[in-house]
């Protein structure tokens, strides 16, 4: 078989999704060859690297009947999203994450065959400038990092009663690179998760623009809600999801399975021997106590936390690694310590409370560094669990397959989900964004 037409093998390309790089990998060429073969510079293509990409560029097909639905995992981090929706029946085919050691734990808990077609890349906005390089799929994920944007100019454009849509007003933004990317391939459904304050930030114009690309640009029924992890696991993290259906679904958050049983205590996830090299050092503890103490005689109540077997600890952020000081352990007589990696991962809900299946390959500050980004696990699973049957619904209409995972009615739990307290999350479906329209045209 001969491949004489340079455009044949650009278009094969396109269909896999496949970049350079990648279809390097993929056919066992060099990066240079691929980009002749695409260039028309070599006259004649190995009919088998054809039949291999002609192989990819089916299975990826978003009209080839497939066993389950397809989902990319942006802004990936150590993938947080992506066990979720695997578990609802999901096949991850693109990751976008660019921070190495984050690679490293994803790719160390997500290997994949030497067959697969998945695509694991860096930097997105490359693939949000060229979003025909981002294969097919029917659910985006993005945890994007809380990146603060400008709106400024909008106002402006109003003023001289120039139009501006969302390529204008979020520019420059990692929310601005999921939307070209929602943009180009309509994806049935996609999940996105910030922080909270995300809905105040910049007096709420931030939230107000995001929403408004959502619903008013890209045309998606979107839903939001912040909901609080300590009813899943024995942390407070109150993070907003943001879920959007491109065609009418019967989505409610309301409906969000919450565990019953008591609330899970930090004595659930604590390891019974931990190493002495957690315990504090007397100079840092000794600093914070001091740093603690200033504060209180200022009258206010920063500084370090202190934290026993049946408490709830509070948010276990990114920068832990530095002292600890958010959350530390109460030792009995002894300096407190902090927590380890393996209980960061069960705090998160990536290990069950006394499990010890999340593969760690990096140093305890990575570590820390990587759960302290991440998503609850088991809070997206509960979200995951109510959208699954919206999906199942939108690919059934499409004539699609349904996979028999997708088909089960009964919610899954993970099994240490089993006692767990029915806590009130914040359900809210908020109009912020004509809120913040008004408030923006006085
Ligand atoms: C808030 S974290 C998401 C964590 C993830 N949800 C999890 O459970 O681990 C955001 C991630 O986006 C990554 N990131 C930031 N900018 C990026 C970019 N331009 N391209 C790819 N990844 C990026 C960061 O390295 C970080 O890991």
């Amino acid at each position: 078989m001969e491949c004489s037409d340079p455009k044949e093998f650009s278009k094969l390309m396109t269909r896999a999704g496949l970049g350079l790089d990648d279809a390097a990998i993929q056919l066992g060429v060099s990066t240079r060859t691929v980009r002749r073969y695409m260039n028309g510079q070599v006259k004649r293509v190995d009919p088998l690297k054809i039949e291999k990409l002609r192989e990819i560029a089916d299975v990826r097909s978003f009209a080839s009947p497939s066993s389950s639905f397809r989902f990319i995992d942006l802004f990936a981090g150590i993938g947080g999203m992506r066990l979720p929706f695997e578990a609802i029946g999901g096949r991850c085919v693109f990751t976008s994450e660019w921070n190495r050691f984050s690679r490293e734990t994803y790719s160390a808990n997500f290997p994949e065959p030497p067959e697969s077609d998945h695509h694991f890349v860096g930097d997105i906005r490359p693939f949000a400038e060229d979003p025909k390089r981002v294969p097919d799929h029917d659910v985006l994920l993005a945890g994007f990092p809380c990146q603060p944007f400008s709106i400024a100019g909008v106002s402006k454009k109003n003023a001289l009663g120039r139009p501006h849509g969302f390529l204008c007003t979020a520019q420059g933004t990692l929310f601005h690179d999921i939307a070209k990317i929602i943009e180009f391939h309509r994806p049935l459904a996609f999940l996105l998760e910030n922080v909270k304050n995300l809905e105040r930030h910049d007096r709420g114009h931030t939230f107000a623009t995001i929403m408004g690309v959502l619903r008013r640009e890209l045309g998606y029924n979107v839903s939001t809600a912040v909901i609080d992890s300590s009813p899943w696991v024995p942390q407070k993290r109150e993070r907003i999801f943001i879920v959007g259906f491109r065609e009418h679904a019967n989505f409610d958050f309301g409906k969000l399975p919450l565990p019953s049983g008591p609330a899970p205590t930090l004595r659930s996830i604590l390891e019974s021997e931990v190493d002495p090299k957690y315990t504090l050092s007397e100079h840092l503890w000794n600093y914070l106590q001091g740093y603690k103490e200033k504060h209180r005689q200022a009258g206010n109540g920063f500084g370090y936390s202190l934290f026993s077997l049946d408490d709830v600890a509070r948010t276990l952020s990114a920068r832990y690694h530095k002292d600890g000081s958010e959350i530390l352990i109460d030792q009995d007589g002894r300096r407190p310590r902090r927590l380890t990696p393996r209980e960061c991962a069960r705090l998160m809900g990536f290990d069950e409370p006394r499990g010890t299946a999340f593969k760690i390959p990096v140093s305890d500050t990575q570590a820390y560094r990587q759960f302290g980004n991440a998503v609850v696990v088991p809070v997206v699973h509960a979200v995951a669990q109510i959208m699954k049957p919206c999906i199942a619904e939108l690919l059934r209409m499409r004539g699609r397959e349904v996979p028999p995972s997708m088909r089960q009615e009964d919610l899954f739990y993970p099994e240490w989900a089993s006692a767990r307290l029915q806590r009130p999350l914040i359900p809210q479906d908020r109009s912020e964004e004509s809120r913040f329209a008004q408030s923006r045209q006085h």
